[in-house]
C-alpha cells in the first residue's frame, strides 16, 4: 500500500495537484495510519479517488471547517501543503462514513472538453450547412450540452457568446469557425444522470475535482450558471439502449457525441453502439446526416493523456481525424 500511495503522490504532483501529492506521501509516510485504516488494504487509484472525493464532499458540505481552511474550493486561505494533520484527523473522524464512499463511483463532468466538442460541431455544421440535433452519450450532468453558450480563447481572438464560461487557449489552430452553429435539440444519457442545477450534485461534481486545481473548479462553477438559463435533458440509460433504434431526422444534422466515455463500456455494449451508428448511418442522405464526433483515446477503449477528436459523417461515414488534445480537452491541436 504504502508504494501505491507513493506511486500515486507522484502521479498528482506530475499532473498538476501538489495538494494531493503531498497528502497521500504523508499518508504513504503513516503505516497502520487513518488513510491505511480507511482503505483497508486496498490502494488502487480509483479507491483512493474516492477517499479524497469523500473528504473533499464534507469540506464543501461545511462539516469539516478546520480542513476546508486548506481547500481553496471552499475558501480556505491556509497552505494546502500543510493540510495533512486537519486531513489525518477528519479521516479517523470519519472513517465509516468515508469507507461507505468506496462503493461510489467517481462521476466527473469537464467543461474543457467542450473545446472539442465546439470545433467537431462546426465541421458538421461546414459540412452540412444545417442545425444540430445533439446527442450525447456519458454526459455526466450534461454541462457540455449547452457548449455553444461558452466562450473559447485562441491564439486569433474568441469564438462565442460572452459567456460565464471562457475556456482559455481552447484551440491551436482553428476549426471552421465561419460555420453557422446551431444547436436544435440538446439530449443526453448516462446510466448515472447528474442534475446540473442541483446542490447535491453540483457539490458532488466538484468533489472529483482536485482543490487546488482552481481553473477546472472556477469553468465547472461557471458551467453551472449556465445550465441553470440553457435547459437540457439528460436520462438515465446506458450508451447502446440510448442509441437503439436511432434514425436520421430531415432537416437537422444528428451528431452523436461522447468524451472519455468509452473506456467504461463493456465490450458487447461498445458493440451495440457501433452497430445502431452504422444502422442509422446507413439510413442517412444529404437532407438527413448522420454523425459519430468523439474525443477518446487512440485506443478508445484505454484512458489515455492524449484524445483524438475523431469524426465520421454519413452518407459516407469515413472517419476523420479532426485534432487531438490532452484528455481536460485544453488546448485541442486542429490539423
Ligand atoms: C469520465 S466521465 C465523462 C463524462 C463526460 N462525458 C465528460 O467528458 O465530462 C464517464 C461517464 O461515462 C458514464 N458511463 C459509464 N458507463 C456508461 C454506459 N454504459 N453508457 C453511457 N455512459 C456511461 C459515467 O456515468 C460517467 O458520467
Amino acid at each position: 500500500m504504502r508504494e501505491a500511495l507513493v506511486a500515486q503522490a507522484r502521479g498528482c504532483a506530475k499532473l498538476g495537484s501538489p495538494m494531493y501529492a503531498e497528502l497521500l506521501a504523508r499518508a504513504a509516510d503513516d503505516p497502520g495510519g487513518a488513510v491505511a485504516a480507511v482503505l483497508g488494504g486496498r490502494a488502487e487509484p480509483g479507491a483512493v479517488l474516492r477517499v479524497l472525493g469523500t473528504v473533499h464532499r464534507l469540506v464543501l458540505e461545511g462539516r469539516v471547517p478546520e480542513l476546508a481552511e486548506h481547500y481553496p474550493t471552499a475558501g480556505g486561505r491556509k497552505d494546502p501543503l500543510a493540510a495533512w494533520p486537519a486531513f489525518r484527523d477528519v479521516l479517523a473522524e470519519h472513517a465509516e462514513e468515508i469507507r461507505e464512499g468506496l462503493a461510489d463511483p467517481p462521476q466527473t463532468n469537464e467543461v474543457g472538453r467542450a473545446s472539442p466538442l465546439v470545433g467537431g460541431l462546426l465541421a458538421v455544421a461546414a459540412a452540412t450547412g444545417l442545425p444540430i440535433r445533439l446527442l450525447e452519450i456519458g454526459a455526466s450532468a450534461g454541462l457540455n450540452l449547452r457548449a455553444d453558450h461558452f466562450r473559447l480563447l485562441h491564439e486569433g481572438g474568441a469564438y462565442g457568446p460572452e459567456s460565464p464560461v471562457v475556456l482559455d487557449d481552447a484551440w491551436r489552430g482553428l476549426p471552421p469557425v465561419d460555420a453557422p452553429l446551431t444547436i436544435a435539440e440538446r439530449l443526453g444519457c448516462d446510466p448515472s444522470p447528474l442534475d446540473a442545477t442541483s446542490p447535491e450534485a453540483r457539490r458532488r461534481l466538484l468533489s472529483y475535482v482536485w482543490p487546488d486545481q482552481t481553473a477546472r473548479v472556477e469553468r465547472l462553477r461557471a458551467a453551472f450558471e449556465v445550465a441553470a438559463r440553457v435547459p437540457a435533458t439528460v436520462v438515465r440509460s446506458g450508451a447502446a439502449d440510448f442509441l437503439d433504434g436511432l434514425a436520421p431526422r430531415p432537416g437537422v444534422a444528428t451528431v452523436v457525441w461522447h468524451s472519455t466515455m468509452r473506456a467504461y463500456l463493456s465490450e458487447d455494449e461498445a458493440a451495440g453502439l457501433f452497430r445502431h451508428l452504422e444502422d442509422a448511418g446507413a439510413a442517412a442522405t444529404e437532407e438527413a446526416p448522420v454523425a459519430h464526433l468523439s474525443f477518446e483515446g487512440r485506443d478508445a477503449a484505454l484512458l489515455s493523456a492524449v484524445q483524438v477528436v475523431a469524426l465520421r459523417l454519413w452518407p459516407g461515414g469515413e472517419r476523420v481525424v479532426l485534432g487531438e488534445g490532452p484528455s481536460h480537452g485544453l488546448p485541442v491541436v486542429w490539423f
